[in-house]
């Protein structure tokens, strides 16, 4: 194969990540494990969270403009790490950006569910816009049309999960309240798959999984997203190469660093340093 020195330069630049705030660090986590050459520029749009109570329209505006932000740092792909802008901005995303490819993690969750589920009844929790929107059931139907999709939208547990509280009494209690309608129903309809559509549920799932009992699959969109970027990359021949070490991430966000910080350690898995994150405006 001959050798694009343009491509090769090209697949130098970072992999630009965006959420609606530290949530998305789910994701990031995922990608760096599954491409641990990459650099990435992640992108959490704190001083506007959350996203999921918004209209379309500003949903639209404020990923666009992270977007813009992304794309001036020289980006090689954006990957949506936030349910709700992939549902209602990823088309917007993928026409303002193209060529550049934009990945979101609805279509991979959906991917997951599917490739999870024996039944075809499956459960979604997100926020209120990705429910109201559609793109779950959408996206799990266009692979398996005989699927029985319910969705719930579940609020406080972003704001459970932001603030630290991943488990406990409280916690189950605010579990039972959403999820008792989609599970604590005659067998025969219960759903054997519950998808985790929002970035903030992840860190939830212990508590979710306590209240569920062993028989739900219980899938988020990390993983399948990270493979779907691996794809990507390889297609676009985008991907970097071991001989440059290993990858390093770079954060920025649109409120404090300090509590960016403080709150993300608990997605990424790992202390972060105020000092490590870049304060922006959009
Ligand atoms: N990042 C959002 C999502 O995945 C959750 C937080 C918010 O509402 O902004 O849907």
């Amino acid at each position: 194969m001959s050798i694009d020195p343009a491509r090769e330069l090209r697949a130098q630049a970072p992999v630009g990540v965006f959420d609606s705030g530290v949530g998305g660090l789910t994701v990031l986590r995922a990608l760096a494990a599954a491409l641990p050459h990459e650099d990435f520029i992640y992108l959490g749009d704190t001083a506007r969270l959350p996203y999921g109570t918004k209209s379309p329209e500003s949903i639209r505006r404020y990923a666009l403009q992270a977007a813009a932000l992304l794309r001036e740092r020289g980006v090689k792909c954006l990957v949506v790490a936030c349910n709700t802008a992939s549902a209602v901005a990823l088309d917007d995303l993928a026409r303002e950006f193209a060529p550049v490819p934009v990945l979101g993690v609805v279509e991979p969750g959906a991917a997951a569910a599917c490739a999870a589920t024996h039944s075809g009844r499956i459960a979604v929790v997100a926020t209120e816009s990705t429910v109201r929107g559609g793109a779950y059931q959408q996206a799990i139907w266009r692979r398996r049309p005989d699927a029985v999709v319910a969705t719930r939208a579940c609020p406080l547990f972003v704001a459970l999960a932001e603030e630290g509280w991943t488990e406990g009494e409280v916690v189950e209690a605010v579990v039972h309240r959403y999820l008792d309608e989609l599970f604590a129903v005659p067998a025969g309809t219960r759903p054997d798959t519950l998808v985790l559509g929002c970035t903030h549920f992840p860190v939830l799932s212990p508590a979710i999984r306590n209240v569920l009992g062993a028989g739900v699959a219980i899938v988020d969109s990390a993983e399948t997203t990270a493979a779907a970027l691996v794809g990507v990359l390889d297609r676009a021949g985008l991907r970097r190469g071991g001989a440059g070490g290993a990858g390093r991430i770079r954060l920025l966000a649109t409120d404090s660093a300090e509590r960016f910080a403080r709150v993300g350690g608990t997605f990424l898995g790992r202390p972060l340093d105020a000092a490590d994150v870049e304060v922006v405006d959009l």
